[in-house]
């Protein structure tokens, strides 16, 4: 069992990452169970494989439960969803007091978080992750946000969990694909700042995604172990510290939406190619060599992730997805700051990033 603190002075919270945590539940939730009910967000991939089995353990501890089921996938991240949501929570008497529970992968955290965020002016709420992209990084944090026409996460607020809770043995239940794509993420941690991180990704790596589970214990203690450093040093994004994050998402995002944020292509698999072009583009920008792309190449391909964009089935150019960068949140003045990479494990903010310039790049890479 691991503890790790997200440091936020009064807004402070523990990651618990546990394997079996989900046995104990009602206990490990005892101290947000006052009012002797909860209300979940989850979805009904999430519903069909574990609802029986959470309602149970909190009925025998005297708890009542009620859950709102979303439709899986990212399609669910939008206003009718979040008002949907919002309504039900408001119907259910949902309190300030409360803890709204988040029971599901990214897509469900985003949207819980965000409507427990402006129900009644900001609900508490704990997020148990049960896909591997969100017990390695989107749980931890405090982003929410739904999708709108214009891009994706664009709407949305920092609202940060009270508690997050991680049974890594629910990985199980999850598809190869998506536990691929959550991978993506991991890969992401040693790019950004840990050479050696990304040398036991590729030592190691495959044993995590065929269910090693010390490999995935070590995998998502780094990871939110970094994110939580990451986070209490830059917790809005503000100095260029928590943007580091973002590694591989300005080219993944834009991948996305050309995709239309759906099965095509997933947010995981778009951040794995993005971090690929990410790293293409430093070395065709000259600051990143040539044969630390390869490695990068190799070890995604090697786990079944999209690694060059000519690979994804879409039709489009690079002024198209130059676009689609021009909402970037990191957007100021006009001007979209990108991660860029000098090696691996050193990924830095560049402001002097010329949008036609990227579009040209994209060109040359889609042609391949
Ligand atoms: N997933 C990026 C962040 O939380 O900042």
């Amino acid at each position: 069992m691991e503890i790790i603190n997200v440091a936020l002075g009064g807004r402070s919270y523990n990651v618990h990452i546990e394997n079996g945590a989900l046995g104990n539940i009602a206990a490990l939730l005892a101290p947000y169970t006052a009012q002797k009910r909860l209300l979940f967000i989850t979805d009904e991939n999430v519903h069909r494989l574990y609802w029986k089995n959470i309602a149970d353990k909190f009925l025998s501890a005297g708890v009542r439960v009620e859950a709102y089921i979303l439709p899986a996938g990212e399609s669910s991240k939008n206003w009718q969803k979040l008002e949907g949501i919002c309504d039900w929570l408001l119907q259910h008497g949902a309190e300030r007091t409360d803890h709204i529970v988040a029971l599901g992968g990214g897509v469900v955290g985003d949207i819980a978080g965000f409507a427990s965020a402006i129900v009644k002016r900001g609900c508490n709420f704990v997020q148990i992750p049960t896909s591997l992209l969100a017990q390695v990084d989107s749980s931890v944090g405090g982003k929410t946000a739904i999708n709108s026409r214009s891009g994706k996460n664009l709407i949305g607020v920092f609202h940060q969990p009270a508690f997050v809770l991680i049974d890594p043995d629910m990985l199980d239940s999850l598809p190869p694909r998506e536990l691929r794509a959550g991978y993506a993420e991991v890969v992401k941690y040693g790019l950004i700042d840990s050479a050696e991180f990304f040398d036991w990704c590729e030592s190691d790596g495959a044993a995590l995604l065929s269910g090693d589970s010390d490999a995935r214990i070590k995998a998502i203690s780094h990871s939110i172990s970094a994110k939580a450093q990451i986070v209490s040093d830059d917790e809005r994004e503000l100095n260029g510290r928590r943007a580091l994050l973002n590694l591989g998402h300005t080219f993944g995002h834009a991948l996305e939406a050309e995709t239309g944020f759906g099965d095509t292509l997933l947010h995981g698999e778009a951040v794995a190619a993005g971090m690929v072009l990410a790293a293409r583009y430093s070395a065709y920008r000259g600051h990143f060599p040539a044969q630390e792309v390869g490695r990068i190449v190799n070890h995604l391909e090697t786990t079944g992730l999209p690694a060059r964009v000519s690979a994804i089935d879409m039709q489009t150019t690079g002024k198209a997805l130059a676009e689609h960068m021009q909402h970037d949140k990191k957007a100021a003045q006009g001007n979209v700051p990108f991660l860029l990479m000098n090696a691996i494990g050193d990924t830095f903010l560049a402001s002097d990033v010329d949008l036609d310039d990227v579009a040209a790049f994209l060109d040359s890479e889609l042609a391949q």
